[in-house]
């Protein structure tokens, strides 16, 4: 059963599954190998949102597989987050040519994302980087002020952080630890203080 808690859920969910990996509203559909739509929990505490698929994901149809999600995968493990808590996926499902991040493809596929939100219902969005940051807080300050604080954007509760793959020197890869850090501090204080059957 894929994401969505009830069976209606889980059909509608394999519904726009089917319906993205046809999808051709534009161009990228033609140099795809495949659709990338989602991994993880049909009931994600915490939904990690990236850009784009790069060569890894469009090979294997797995969002977060290639290097950017091992630096990914090892966050996850660091936070304490278990299988059913988290869950990854892109504002673009399809991988753009030379990973050139396409502002048109990210319009075409916002209605996909908007219709994974509905379903998954995540407490936590975590945009990585900044298209992701501004897909969901169109007026936010360049992600190197944003990453490492939580903000409220109507009604969703965003964890900013640099993407994965743009920690490449000394001082990105410290930023990316000190805001994990942060955000594991954030997170349990949170979880400390909800009552077992609530959502965050
Ligand atoms: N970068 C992203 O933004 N998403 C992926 O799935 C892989 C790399």
């Amino acid at each position: 059963m894929g994401p969505g808690e009830s069976t209606v859920g889980a059909s509608a969910w394999a519904t726009l599954q089917a319906e993205i990996e046809r999808c051709v509203r534009c161009p990228l559909h033609a140099t795809r190998q495949r659709v990338v739509v989602y991994r993880g929990s049909a009931s994600p505490l915490v939904l990690f949102v990236g850009e784009a698929p790069g060569a890894a994901e469009d090979a294997a149809g797995r969002p977060f597989v290639g290097r950017a999600g091992q630096r990914l995968d090892r966050a996850v493990a660091a936070l304490g987050l278990s299988a059913a808590e988290y869950g990854m996926l892109n504002l673009i499902k399809c991988r753009p040519p030379a990973n050139r991040y396409s502002p048109i493809a990210a319009a075409r596929c916002r209605p996909f994302l908007d219709r994974q939100l509905e379903l998954l219902r995540p407490p936590i969005v975590v945009p990585l980087g900044r298209h992701a940051l501004r897909a969901f807080d169109p007026s936010a300050p360049p992600i190197s002020q944003a990453a490492g604080r939580p903000r409220r954007v109507g009604g969703t509760t965003l964890f900013p952080l640099i993407h994965p793959a743009a920690v490449r020197s000394h001082a990105t890869r410290e930023r990316w630890e000190h805001d994990l850090e942060r955000f594991g501090r954030w997170l349990a204080a949170r979880r400390w203080t909800r009552r077992p059957s609530q959502r965050i």
